[in-house]
């Protein structure tokens, strides 16, 4: 399997085992829990929103990963529900229907063209449909950028810089385009127990450096010394866009 997707599901793992706040209880809240309705999962990864939506709506679930397709596929099956599954680049996918809803949970920033994508969303858009996508806000993963400055980290991190300043220009872009355009946002605590949870998490973000691995183990043990567990907190930025009437 691909390292990437295998790192995103240790993310989603830990997000989901550890984290102290319902992620996914807010996605579905941010989009108005919808029945009945067509549905769009962009990235849609393992499935955690459109196995769910598909319950209640007709969802298409895209991703550029094929073990996610092939995994998507399986738990639908599993779980007897519904749902087009597609193996595609959201960049060049073109869906044959339109949609009440196009969903994008840390995902839309991969585009390589983000004004071009959110210009072929809107015509994927019924006219009162809903745009909703989200990735890191503001002190996102603070607690580990610290951690990791005390470990000797010295340099910036430039993946993650790249997804927050497409969340940051996202909305301008959107209203560019005729979208009128709402922030959200939401916290989820991560509560780590004990040292190899943070380091099997670290390793699976864009934060990882093989360098100082030794510091920064050497700096997560004293950590836990001191103080029963060490915080993460990931905070998440969520924009809704519907089309200006
Ligand atoms: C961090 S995961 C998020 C998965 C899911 N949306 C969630 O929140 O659980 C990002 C996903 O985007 C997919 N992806 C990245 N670039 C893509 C592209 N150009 N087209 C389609 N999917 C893409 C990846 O394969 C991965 O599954």
């Amino acid at each position: 399997m691909d390292e990437d997707v295998l790192k995103a599901r240790t993310r989603l793992a830990c997000n989901q085992q550890l984290g102290t706040a319902d992620f996914k209880r807010w996605v579905l809240e941010c989009i108005g829990n919808p029945r009945n309705s067509t549905i769009l999962d962009l990235g849609c990864g393992e499935g955690q929103f459109a196995l769910v939506l598909a319950k209640t709506n007709k969802v298409v679930a895209v991703d550029l990963a094929r073990a996610n397709i092939e995994y998507v596929r399986e738990q639908a099956g599993k779980q007897n529900v519904r749902l087009h599954a597609v193996q595609a680049d959201f960049d060049h996918y073109n869906p044959s229907i339109k949609f009440d809803c196009v969903l994008g949970c840390y995902t839309l920033y991969y585009s390589k063209d983000h004004q071009h994508l959110f210009a072929r969303i809107r015509q994927w858009l019924k006219q009162d449909g809903l745009l909703f996508f989200c990735g890191p806000d503001d002190g996102n993963n603070e607690e580990l950028g610290q951690l990791l400055r005390d470990s000797g980290a010295g340099h910036r991190f430039k993946s993650m810089d790249e997804a927050k300043s497409f969340m940051d220009d996202a909305p301008k872009q959107l209203r560019d385009l005729g979208f009128s355009t709402q922030l959200v946002s939401f916290s989820n605590p991560i509560v780590f127990k004990n040292p190899s949870q943070i380091m099997q998490y670290w390793k699976s973000t864009a934060l990882y450096d093989k360098r100082i691995e030794g510091n920064v183990s050497r700096v997560i043990e004293a950590h836990f010394q001191s103080f029963p567990t060490f915080t993460l907190t990931k905070r998440v930025k969520g924009i809704q866009a519907r089309i200006r009437r």
